[in-house]
């Protein structure tokens, strides 16, 4: 399976900031075709801006976060089909930034993946354990209920992404361990394949929590990480471009 590797800017950076690493990643891909499909996921207000940047380069570009409806009263939203309209090809769901910080539940997270998939988006379904969770034994089980609670019926190995991103490695340098991410990925493997079937196999499960220029080869490959989602180092363009050419070819 062909790797993605996506970065997510969070609340960072200013238009002439993005400019700078939109021309950066522009001119690398150009100078050699990436190994692996690479994703960016600027700020709601950047994406045009990167639409603009980005157009042509073979580069991705998308949303951290959709409404759940497609359009309406919703102050400060963003509808997928205006991701869509602005050429995204993915959007981020249930980020654990959004379940804790804006109390998304699963319920919320899988009509928010409906409405992506509405629009023609992938939509990229995050979950991950607390530390908490994890030292009392139970990440297996809060990653398996997340899966069940977070995928719409409409999901299928096209327009769905997974990314195990544990709370505990987000930002924080604490990257998981190689045999704990095997782990959860085969677990998450196994009830894709059984929800979803022949489509399970297809779906992309991606790993992140503190992925770095220095960890990325060793945790693309192992067994069942087709990917990562990046987030401190998907905003220095030379550590971001290090790992997408970690992946394997
Ligand atoms: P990080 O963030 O790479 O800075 O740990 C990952 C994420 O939250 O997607």
């Amino acid at each position: 399976m062909r790797a993605l590797i996506a970065g997510n800017w969070k609340m960072n950076g200013l238009r002439a900031d993005a400019a700078e690493r939109f021309a950066a990643f522009r001119e690398r891909a150009a100078a050699a075709t990436p190994p692996c499909d690479v994703l960016i996921c600027p700020p709601a207000p950047l994406i045009a801006d990167a639409a603009a940047a980005l157009a042509g380069s073979g580069l991705l570009w998308g949303g951290q976060d959709c409404h759940a409806e497609d359009k309406g009263a919703f102050t400060g939203d963003v509808a997928a089909p205006l991701l869509a309209d602005l050429g995204c090809s993915h959007v981020i769901v249930g980020h654990s930034e959004r379940r804790g910080g804006h109390g998304e539940s699963d319920t919320v997270i899988s009509a928010k993946a409906a409405a992506a998939h509405r629009a023609g988006l992938v939509a990229i379904v995050c979950l991950g354990e607390s530390a908490e969770e994890r030292a009392q034994g139970r990440a297996a089980a809060v990653v398996a209920s997340q899966l069940a609670g977070s995928l719409p019926p409409s999901a299928d190995g096209a327009n769905t992404v997974v990314a195990y991103e544990p709370i505990w490695a987000i930002g924080t340098g604490n990257t998981a361990t190689p045999a704990d991410v095997a782990e959860i990925h085969g677990l998450l493997r196994d009830e894709l394949e059984s929800r979803l079937g022949e489509a399970g196999t297809a779906v992309r499960l991606l790993y992140g929590g503190s992925v770095n220029a220095a960890n990325a080869h060793e945790l693309l490959r192992v067994p069942h990480v087709n990917g990562a989602l990046v987030g401190g180092a998907s905003l220095k363009p030379g550590d971001f471009w290090t790992i997408v050419e970690a992946a394997p070819h």
